[in-house]
């Protein structure tokens, strides 16, 4: 079966081809000219999703030397995302499909980052513990198996990437700030700031926002040159790494998981995959982080989101709502 998958939930325009278990193509288009305004701007996306889409589906199709023709199933990003992107992707998606007479399914942008770690050589075994941290949401799940998805927590105010994002901004860096927060804090020596961050207790909730206040505070008290930005970074880095990680440690007391995922834009961050992979040895589970092509937003995750829901059985009518999954964490589980 050959399937193609299409992502126009932000910032990113992909095509994917997944072959069988094989990816054939992935390509990824970055609106890098966001920085110049300090984050997305909604309707400049939409318009560069919609110059880019159709030359990317003819060179995925090409360099995977495969025709229109030879499609089985197509799938697009349904939400959540901005609403005029994915408007550009989904009924360009939906549209080919009632061209070619092919079945289409709609893919929850949070669903494919969860099983993205199914797209390495060595997958994740159910159930296991899916850390979702990305610019829009920062979510800790039990993933039984392919339909069912127990939400443990999720961010009760800023996510995790966002966080990195507002923080750089303080500190006067382009944006997205996740990469570059990392890259300064490899350059820090150390450092005795501590910025400390809030835990609940009671739930498996996360919350940024009051990490992202002392950061503020700190920054208006003192006079920040290079090395003291350096030191801020490595200081908030390790805030929102232990964090995250606390947080999967109280879930691995309480839950039987036969493994742990981090996916999403953030399980970029270096120091965030080293402290995850070091948890995943002292518990014994396999531990599963995709490499950086399908960490941020990628067709490929969509693509193999979408096969699993089809293979599961599930159809969608080409005559039905637009957006089934506009809801901010939209589960519909
Ligand atoms: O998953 P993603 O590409 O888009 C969303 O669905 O949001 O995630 C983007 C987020 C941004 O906030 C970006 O700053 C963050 O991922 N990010 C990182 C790193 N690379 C990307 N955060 C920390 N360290 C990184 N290396
Ligand atoms: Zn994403």
């Amino acid at each position: 079966m050959n399937v193609l998958g299409i992502e126009s939930s932000c910032d990113e325009t992909s095509v994917a081809i997944l072959s069988e278990n094989k990816i054939l193509s992935n390509l990824i288009s970055s609106q890098d000219f966001h920085k110049e305004y300090g984050g997305v701007v909604p309707e400049l996306s939409s318009r560069a999703h919609l110059q880019i889409i159709s030359p990317l589906v003819k060179k995925a199709l090409k360099d995977s030397d495969l025709k229109l023709k030879d499609i089985d199933l197509i799938c697009a990003t349904a939400g959540p995302g901005l609403i005029g992107a994915l408007l550009v992707g989904f009924t360009f998606s939906k549209g080919l499909a009632l061209s070619l007479n092919k079945p289409f399914i709609p893919v929850n942008h949070i669903e494919g980052h969860i099983f993205s770690g199914f797209l390495m050589d060595e997958k994740p075994e159910f159930p296991f513990l899916a850390l979702v941290v990305s610019g829009g949401h920062t979510l800790l799940l039990l993933v039984n198996n392919f339909t069912e998805i127990k939400k443990l927590g999720s961010t009760i105010d800023d996510a995790a990437g966002e966080a990195f994002d507002k923080v750089a901004k303080m500190l006067s860096l382009n944006y997205p700030g996740g990469p570059i927060i990392q890259e300064l804090a490899l350059k820090s020596k150390g450092t005795d700031i501590n910025f400390p961050i809030a835990e609940l207790k009671t739930t498996y909730d996360f919350s940024f926002s009051g990490v992202k206040t002392s950061v503020l505070r700190f920054i208006q008290k003192n006079n920040v040159d290079d090395k003291l930005k350096n030191d801020i970074a490595f200081a908030f880095q390790n805030a929102v790494t232990g964090a995250l990680i606390k947080n999967v440690e109280k879930a691995l007391k309480e839950f039987k998981a036969n493994s742990i995922s981090l996916v999403g834009g953030v399980a970029a961050n270096k120091n965030l995959r080293e402290e995850i992979l070091k948890l995943g040895n002292i518990y014994k589970l396999k531990t599963i982080i995709p490499k950086f092509e399908y960490c941020g937003d990628n067709a490929a995750m969509i693509a193999f989101r979408g096969k699993s829901l089809f293979e599961e059985g599930k159809r969608y009518d080409l005559n039905s709502k637009p957006f089934p999954y506009l809801k901010k964490d939209g589960f519909n589980y």
